[in-house]
C-alpha cells in the first residue's frame, strides 16, 4: 500500500479529496494539517475513522515536524492545498497568509526535495509534488476570454499574491532541482462541508437565520463555479497520470454573477424550506460597500485537463447547488458545531494522542 501526504486534508477541498481517496482508491493518507479555523475533521466523515487515513496535527512551517514525517511515512507523493484561502480575510490581516502560503510552501518543498534526493531512482522518477492553485493568480478578466495554462500571471489581493508567490517557488523547485512537481489552478468551489465565510454557506445559513444577505458592489461580479466533488475527481487524475512540469487549469465552465447566485439560492430555499412568514429569501438581499480591489471576471478554459486527462465536471450549476442547499438544510449538527466552535475540540475527542 502507497502512502500519500495531503496538506490541509482538514479543509474544505482537502476533506473532499480524502473522502474521495479513500472511498474510491488504495492510497494511504497521511493528513497533514495544522487545524487552523479553517480546518475540521468533521468534514472527513467516516474517511476520518479509516485505518487508511493517518492525522497529524502539524504547521507546514515546522520543518523538523514535516522531515519526521517523510522519514516515518516514506510517501510516494505530496498534494499540498494547506493554506490561508479567504480573499476578505488577506486584505484585514495579510501575515498570515504571507506565513503558510508563501513560507510554508518554501518549507515543504525544501522538506519533500530533501526526502526526495535520498530515493532510489525509481522512487525519484515516481514522485510528485502536486501543488493546488487558483485561478486568481490570473488577475481579473473583462467581459470576454477566458485564464488557460498560457496566461500570465497578474494577482490583486494580498491572497492571490501569495498564492501566485507559490505557484513560482514550486515551478523553480522543478526548472532548478528537478523535482517533479504538478501545479493546478482552479476557480470558485463550492458543495458540503465549506467553511461560512465564503459566498455560498454564508448565503445559506444567513438566510436560515433570517440575517441580510451581503453583497458587494452591485453584485455583478462574475465567478466560474465548480462542485468541490469534480475538483476533486480532478486533482486525483491529475496526481495519479499528469505530467511532471506540467500545469493544469480546471474550472466548471459555469459563469454566474454573484447575485445570479443569491438570487438560486433564494429561490431553492424558498422551495425546500420556505419561511414561517410566507416572504421569500429574497428579501434579505442587502448591499453593501465593495470588496477592496474585487476582482471583476474569473473564467477557466478546462480544455487541456479534458484533452489530456479526460476530466470533465459532472455537476452542472443547476445540478451541484440544488445539491448543496439541501445537504446544508440535512446537516444542521455540522453547522452547528462549526457556529458554536464545538468543531475546534472534536479532535482531542475523536483522535486522542496526536501523531
Ligand atoms: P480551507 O481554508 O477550507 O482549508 C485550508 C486548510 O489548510 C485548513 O484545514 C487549515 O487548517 C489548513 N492550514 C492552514 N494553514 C496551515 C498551516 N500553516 N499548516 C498546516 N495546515 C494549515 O481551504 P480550501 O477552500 O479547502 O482550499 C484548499 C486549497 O485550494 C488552497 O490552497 C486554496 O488556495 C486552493 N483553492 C481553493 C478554491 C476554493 O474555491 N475554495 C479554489 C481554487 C483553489
Ligand atoms: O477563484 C478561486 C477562489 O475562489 C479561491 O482561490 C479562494 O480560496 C476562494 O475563497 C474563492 O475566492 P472568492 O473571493 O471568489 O470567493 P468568495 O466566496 O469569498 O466570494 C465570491 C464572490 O462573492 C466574490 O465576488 C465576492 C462576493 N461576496 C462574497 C462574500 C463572502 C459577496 O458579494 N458577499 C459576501 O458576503
Amino acid at each position: 500500500m502507497q502512502t500519500l501526504f495531503i496538506t490541509g486534508g482538514a479543509g474544505f477541498i482537502g476533506s473532499a479529496l480524502i473522502r474521495l481517496l479513500i472511498a474510491e482508491s488504495g492510497w494511504r493518507i497521511v493528513n497533514i494539517d495544522k487545524l487552523t479555523y479553517a480546518g475540521n475533521l468533521e468534514s472527513l466523515g467516516a474517511a476520518g475513522h479509516d485505518q487508511r487515513h493517518i492525522f497529524s496535527q502539524t504547521d507546514i512551517c515546522d520543518r523538523a515536524a514535516l522531515d519526521a514525517l517523510f522519514a516515518a511515512h516514506r510517501p510516494a507523493g505530496v498534494i499540498h492545498m494547506a493554506a490561508e484561502s479567504h480573499v476578505d480575510r488577506s486584505i484585514h490581516g495579510p501575515g498570515d497568509f504571507i506565513y503558510t502560503n508563501i513560507t510554508g510552501t518554501y518549507t515543504l518543498l525544501e522538506a519533500a526535495r530533501a526526502y526526495w534526493s535520498c530515493l532510489n531512482e525509481p522512487g525519484r522518477t515516481s514522485f510528485r509534488f502536486h501543488h493546488i492553485s487558483t485561478d486568481e493568480v490570473f488577475g481579473s478578466l473583462g467581459p470576454a476570454g477566458m485564464f488557460s495554462e498560457e496566461t500570465a500571471y497578474d494577482p490583486r489581493s494580498p491572497y492571490s499574491s501569495s498564492k501566485a508567490a507559490s505557484d513560482h517557488l514550486v515551478r523553480a523547485w522543478q526548472h532548478t532541482y528537478g523535482l517533479p512537481t504538478l501545479v493546478t489552478n482552479c476557480s470558485n468551489n463550492y458543495g458540503p462541508f465549506q467553511f461560512p465565510e465564503k459566498l455560498i454557506p454564508l448565503m445559506i445559513l444567513n438566510a436560515l437565520a433570517g440575517k441580510p444577505l451581503p453583497i458587494y458592489g452591485k453584485g455583478d461580479n462574475i465567478r466560474d463555479w465548480l462542485h468541490v466533488d469534480d475538483h476533486a475527481r480532478a486533482l486525483r487524475l491529475v496526481f495519479e497520470r499528469g505530467i511532471p512540469g506540467a500545469t493544469y487549469c480546471i474550472g466548471g465552465c459555469n459563469e454566474c454573477t454573484n447575485m445570479e447566485v443569491v438570487d438560486t439560492l433564494c429561490t431553492l430555499l424558498d422551495q425546500q424550506q420556505p419561511r414561517a412568514d410566507g416572504k421569500s429569501y429574497l428579501t434579505l438581499k442587502t448591499f453593501v460597500a465593495d470588496r477592496p480591489g474585487h476582482d471583476r471576471r474569473y473564467a477557466i478554459d478546462a480544455g487541456k485537463i479534458a484533452r489530456e486527462l479526460g476530466w470533465t465536471p459532472r455537476e452542472t450549476f443547476e445540478s451541484g447547488i440544488g445539491k448543496t442547499v439541501a445537504w446544508y438544510l440535512a446537516n444542521g449538527e455540522w453547522i452547528a458545531h462549526v457556529q458554536s466552535g464545538a468543531y475546534r475540540q472534536w479532535v482531542e475527542t475523536n483522535y486522542g494522542a496526536r501523531q
